[in-house]
């Protein structure tokens, strides 16, 4: 299989367009040791021909542009892109399919948590039902994409949607609303987890074995964002695991014996997106590598 990056910031991008926090600061003054990101997204396919991307970005226009696998190439309408599946219903996973508009005929999977955030009564009516399938997916199930791979979802510690929080929110929990993927081809297997609260057993055991882990890389320390004054939240309110710390991922993750891991979804706050930082050592020293735009794996 080919998996290309399309994108490996969180939600917001790198840089955030409002913000002016010491990492983003490098990059509107134009600083080489930092590279900008777009929000994170991979495109899968056994045969480069027909494309899934996993999570549609706001940037996807942007990223179709920059990938040539993804460019149109026959007839008078047509697109690589057989379909999106979905991890979750968050901004950055979603709302890259408002750009797939224009009568362009693919699948969406995702749960039934998930696809009722994008319901044909909703600005997400402009995906053409007649030609836009939508497929409900069960967990733990693989679901056969006729791309040559399955995909088999199953529930990670999450949350809802940010737009969706009400006055308690639950974090941590097991349900549709947050999913780890993974990806199966007749040889090999990997793992895209791009949000994930907690490095659980049970996940431990699910990853055990595969080939190549795309993992939740969102903050360094759990109070990142609120020790620089940009939000009350930590990594783990917010639903993503920390890499640094004792219950982070960098400690979680150690033993896990898979060959090869990158981080995704790295929020433009996290310092190892810094190319000389002490972050970005401690990182790589751990085996992990931090993914950027453009970056095309085999697994
Ligand atoms: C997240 O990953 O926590 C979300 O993308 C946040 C958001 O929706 O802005
Ligand atoms: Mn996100
Ligand atoms: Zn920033």
């Amino acid at each position: 299989m080919r998996v290309l990056v399309l994108g490996s910031a969180a939600g917001g991008g790198f840089p955030q367009w409002n913000c002016r926090c010491p990492v983003c600061s490098l990059v509107w003054a134009g600083d080489a040791r930092v590279t900008a990101r777009t929000q994170s997204s991979l495109a899968v396919s056994a045969d480069g021909e027909h494309w899934l991307l996993l999570n549609a970005s706001p940037d996807l226009r942007q990223q179709i542009i920059s990938n040539r696998a993804l460019h149109p190439r026959e007839g008078k309408r047509h697109s690589p892109i057989a379909g999106v599946f979905l991890t979750n219903g968050d901004i950055d996973h979603i709302a890259g399919l408002l750009t797939m508009r224009e009568q362009q005929a693919f699948t969406v999977y995702g749960t039934g948590a998930t696809l009722a955030q994008i319901p044909p009564g909703s600005v997400f009516g402009v995906l053409n039902r007649a030609l836009v399938k939508t497929q409900t997916i069960a967990l733990d199930q693989p679901c056969d994409t006729g791309l040559g791979f399955t995909v088999t979802a199953f529930a990670v510690p999450g949350k809802v949607p940010l737009y969706l929080e009400g006055e308690t929110v639950e974090i941590g929990g097991l349900s549709e609303s947050t999913l780890g993927l993974e990806i199966a081809g007749p040889a090999r297997r990997f793992f895209y987890i791009p949000g994930c609260a907690e490095i659980t057993p049970a996940l431990l055991e699910r990853i055990k074995g595969a080939d190549l882990l795309f993992f939740d890389g969102t903050t360094f320390t759990d109070s990142e964002m609120v020790e620089l004054g940009l939000s009350q939240k930590t990594a783990w309110r917010m639903g993503h695991v920390a890499m640094g710390g004792e219950k982070g991922s960098l400690a979680g993750l150690a033993d896990c014996g898979i060959p090869r891991r990158i981080y995704i979804h790295i929020n433009n706050t996290n310092p190892v997106l810094i190319s000389d930082s002490p972050q970005r050592a401690i990182a790589e020293k751990a085996g992990w590598e931090i993914a950027y735009d453009g970056m095309e794996v085999v697994a």
